[in-house]
């Protein structure tokens, strides 16, 4: 089941590459730049450049933090998204908070994604839509995209031929 939902989104990712063969490394989701442009895994690396991108870019909603590093020593990057409280309020203690952790297992690469496309989604979407806003009013979420950075790395080594754009870790 997963395996059949990993091979279809690289079958995916491989065709969107063949289209468009200007696309030769991984790069962070370029400012107005749907992810659904130009699907790809970003790495450890380019994890932690995004979410430093997204607290400076929205610093009242987004904080980038990192929960400690990985055996092999990689950063475990992780996000909080969490709208202020009205003025005056305070912090909004009773508010739910929300943890989403993928990549478990190393090769299991398409919820990291997933977590990372809602993160930025959710992040840059919170002024646009009313929907998104009314959730992050309420719910305080964190996300973990890679809780195992380096079984990601020992996948792509094992599928370097199928596992496109992420070659600069
Ligand atoms: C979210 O909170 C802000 C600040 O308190 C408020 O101005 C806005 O109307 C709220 N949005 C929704 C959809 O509840």
């Amino acid at each position: 089941m997963y395996a059949r939902a990993y091979v279809v989104v690289l079958a995916f990712t491989c065709l969107a590459a063949a289209a468009s063969p200007v696309i030769e490394h991984a790069e962070v989701i370029d400012e107005g730049d749907s992810f659904l442009d130009n699907p790809h895994y970003l790495n450890n690396e380019q994890i932690g450049e995004l979410f430093a991108r997204l607290s400076r870019d929205y610093p009242g909603l987004a904080q980038t933090y990192s929960i400690g590093r990985s055996i092999q020593g990689r950063e475990l990057h992780a996000l909080a998204l969490n709208a202020p409280a009205p003025d005056g309020n305070g912090d909004d203690l009773l508010r739910p908070m929300v943890k989403l952790v993928a990549n478990i297992q190393g090769d299991e690469a398409l919820g990291r994604q997933i977590v990372l496309y809602m993160a930025e989604y959710l992040a840059s979407n919170y002024q646009l839509d009313s929907e998104v806003q009314r959730l992050l009013n309420t719910t305080e979420i964190h996300f973990l995209p890679s809780c195992n950075p380096d079984g990601f790395a020992a996948a792509k080594v094992s599928h370097n031929s199928i596992i496109i754009n992420s070659n600069n870790e």
